[in-house]
């Protein structure tokens, strides 16, 4: 019997065919890094240097991915990581990711610099679980009514962004031409106020914030807080010290700070430090269910994807990320399988060798 050729078949898949079908500018955008974009193609090469070490005749007839961070039931250890502007990508935006999202049972993390309302995300898919990524402002009245309707609205977690108190040079992006952002999310939110913010401006980000600061915003949070963009056991230890939640160790997928350490390099030290103190989630590079497996066995308790989410969006919508994160979530109950793990939990840096 022959089954019909099927092109979408890996995330890479995706990737080609949303640069196919984009303009180079948002393309230009979407796969930009900073600077020489070494870091943007470390991420991805860093999981190719460490072999796996399946272990044979364990019972794996039944492998169970479910598990939960921070207390929310996640189907698959595989999370929807912040992007920006995803109207850019399909006229629905944020909406069609919830949904995708919540179908696939995992988390999905709406950024303020989202190209919907907040409310819209939540309308979209009341019943899925959300996240909410902000940076810290200078405008206080914003952080707080952010903070303030993430929470009426059922977003479970803070994901505050902390690698960014300038945009890094993204040259790629520059060179491709412009690309007009709709701050929807933070225009809606400001209200009135958002007239006095020219069309396409990036709010300003408070770059005087230290972790003492950090620690009065978790003691007034309403929200459980993942300090999102940390590389080194030192700054890890102070987000555990200042009251964080959980730590995302990214690099913002290569797009701030060229020439830093691949973040599957950088886990094992912040696992090392902190890993029994605060939930750690890895982004950046993660492209196949063989990535999520070594970064779990790295001590990760799940993983983001951010790219691979938009490629689906920028070729079929809903459909499309809903299809990413299946495929990741079929490749890595078969890579479980052949690892012996009948689930996740199992891994440990023993099923890792360089
Ligand atoms: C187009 C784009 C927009 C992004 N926007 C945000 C954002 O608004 N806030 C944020 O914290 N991270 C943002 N990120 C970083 C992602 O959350 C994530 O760290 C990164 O995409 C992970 O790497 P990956 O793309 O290789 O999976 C963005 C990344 C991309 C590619």
């Amino acid at each position: 019997m022959r089954t019909e050729p099927h092109e979408l078949l890996t995330l890479r898949d995706y990737e080609r065919a949303a640069e196919a079908v984009l303009p180079p500018e948002k393309w230009a955008y979407l796969a930009s890094g900073a600077g020489d974009e070494q870091t943007l193609d470390d991420n991805v090469t860093a999981f190719r240097r460490w072999r796996l070490r399946p272990r044979m005749l364990v019972d794996v007839q039944d492998v169970a991915m479910a598990s939960t961070i921070l207390g929310t039931s996640i189907a698959m250890p595989v999370l929807v990581a912040p992007t920006a502007q995803q109207r850019l990508f399909h006229v629905d935006g944020e909406r069609a990711t919830a949904r995708a999202a919540a179908a696939a049972g995992t988390i999905m993390c709406a950024a303020a610099a989202g190209s919907c309302t907040m409310r819209s995300v939540y309308e979209a898919a009341p019943d899925g679980a959300r996240w909410f990524q902000m940076h810290w402002y200078r405008d206080q009245a914003l952080n707080e009514a952010l903070l303030a309707q993430a929470a009426e609205l059922g977003f479970e977690a803070l994901v505050l962004t902390v690698d960014s108190p300038v945009l890094g040079t993204r040259d790629r992006a520059v060179r491709g031409g412009h690309v007009t952002a709709e701050m929807t999310l933070l225009r809606d939110v400001l209200g009135e106020r958002a007239d006095d913010v020219p069309p396409g401006a990036f709010v300003d980000i408070d770059r005087s914030l230290v972790w003492d600061d950090f620690e009065s915003i978790v003691s007034t949070s309403p929200l459980p807080i993942l300090v999102n963009g940390l590389l080194t056991a030192a700054d890890a230890v102070l987000a555990a010290d200042h009251g964080a939640s959980g730590i995302i160790v990214s690099n913002h997928g290569g797009r701030q700070l060229d020439g830093v350490q691949a973040t599957l390099d950088a886990l094992p030290a912040v696992v090392n430090a902190v890993g029994d103190r605060v939930e750690i989630l890895l982004d950046g590079g993660v492209r196949r269910g063989g990535d999520v497996v070594k970064a779990i066995a790295l001590g990760a308790r799940a993983v983001l994807i951010g790219r691979p989410v938009v490629h689906g969006l920028a070729v079929a919508g809903e459909d499309g990320v809903r299809a990413v994160l299946d495929i990741l979530a079929a490749e890595l109950v078969n890579a479980l399988i052949l690892m012996g793990c009948p689930s996740p939990a199992c891994l440990t840096r023993e099923y890792l060798t360089r």
